[in-house]
This record gives C-alpha cells, structure tokens and sequence, in this order.
C-alpha cells in the first residue's frame, strides 16, 4: 500500500492531509523520514509519527440475525436499513456480503474486507446457503426431482441449479442453494406453484446462524468462522 494511503487509513484523515504530514516530514518509515508519498509500505515495517506508531485498523467480519422489516442496504433515502442495528462508528465502515429481502431473516453477513466479501459472494466459488420457508401449501409430491434437476424461473433461460429440499413438515421446508438470483427461493416455491410466507437464512457455506443472537443482534465473526468461508 502507498505510504499516503496507509497514513490516511491508519491515522481517519484525507489523503491530502496525509500528503502534508509527508511534506512537513512528520513521518518516519523504519526510522527515516520519508519523503515519497508514493512509496510502498511493506507489511514488516513500522511508520510513526513523531513518537506515535500509525497502524491500519484490523478489518471487521460480522454476523448480525437480520430481523425482517429491514433494507439489506448500506443507505437508503426512505427505509431503515441493516445498518441501523450497528454502532455508527461501525456502520460508516461496512458493507454487505449478499444480501436477503426485507422480508427474509436471518444470516447476513457484513465486513470491510472487499476481497473476502468478494471471494465468498463470487458465483465462480458457488458457496451453498440453506433457508427455512413456511410454505402457504402443502408442498407438491415430486418436488424434491424437480428441484434437483433444476427449474425454470420466469422470464429467465437458464433453469436454476440443482437444490436440495428437506420436508420439516407438510408446509415447513430446508432448502439449500448455491446461486443467488432475484427473490430466488421465493420464486422457486412459486414455479412449484406455492407461495412462501416466511423465509429465514440459517446458513452460508459452512458457517451457521449463531442459535445465541436475538434477532436483530450481530457480533464479530471467530477467525475460524471467518476462514472457514474463504
Ligand atoms: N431467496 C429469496 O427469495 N429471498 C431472499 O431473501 C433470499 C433468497
């Protein structure tokens, strides 16, 4: 990273601002004043400002239990969004890994790592999510074989990839996929000819919804749960 980039990071301030400090030669890499702004900071070495050391805060990776009612949306002129639920220092810094409709609950990740969200919300890695769906009908009989084959949505070409649906009962079902078209689970209940009431992600890749956050609540991802999805 450039030297002015880090201190602006590092320090909350503009990259102009950063850019003076070079100039008053109020910044020291590895003990010597530096004078490039554009010079590369490797990761081993040390910047300071007069006896204070400049440090990129570490990123933030979240879960939050999104509570339906809510935008998966970092602003919006009208509606409350996700990132209401956050302390605003926090809020300024993220964004969203995906995202779920108002209607949906659940499992909805945020971080200001780009190239983790990136890498997980990539089609190319095609990681798997699981939803609950409260059906209003009893589920047609062959839907597990048409699911599995892949469907047709409305005014698409391409049939969706294959699901798996597990029966919790005649209007309650688990159903996982690994694409993430529009309204996609909703959509799929209605090519099966049924209509979801409610709709709750409890899973991404291998990382569960935390059984222990209330809705509306979130916390910071283990390193575990963080690695464990790219
Ligand atoms: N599929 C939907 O229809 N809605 C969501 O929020 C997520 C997946």
């Amino acid at each position: 990273m450039r030297l002015d980039r880090f201190i602006s990071q590092s320090a909350g301030i503009s990259r102009s601002q950063a850019r003076l400090l070079i100039r008053r030669g109020e910044i020291s890499v590895g003990g010597e004043v530096a004078k490039d702004a554009a010079r590369p900071v490797g990761e081993a070495e040390t910047v300071t400002r007069g006896d204070l050391c400049l440090e990129l805060p570490r990123p933030v990776y979240l879960m939050l239990n999104k509570p339906c009612g809510l935008l998966s949306a970092t602003e919006d002129r009208e509606q409350a969004t996700v990132l209401s639920l956050l302390p605003p220092e926090l809020a300024a810094r993220v964004h969203l890994v995906g995202r779920l409709d108002k209607d949906t609950s659940g499992l909805l990740l945020l971080t200001d790592d780009g190239a983790w969200s990136h890498r997980i919300a990539s089609p190319k890695h095609a990681i798997d999510k699981t939803y609950v769906a409260e059906l209003a009908e009893p589920l047609v009989e062959d839907a597990e074989q048409r699911l599995a084959a892949g469907l047709l949505l409305r005014n698409e070409a391409q049939p969706t990839k294959p699901a798996i649906l597990e029966r919790l009962c005649a209007t309650q079902v688990k159903i996982s996929i690994s694409e993430g078209r529009y309204h996609q689970v909703r959509r799929m209940f209605a090519a099966l000819g049924n209509r979801v009431l409610s709709l709750h992600r409890e899973r991404i890749g291998r990382l569960h919804l935390d059984a222990g956050l209330q809705t509306g609540q979130w916390r910071e991802l283990t390193r575990e749960e963080r690695d464990c999805l790219a």
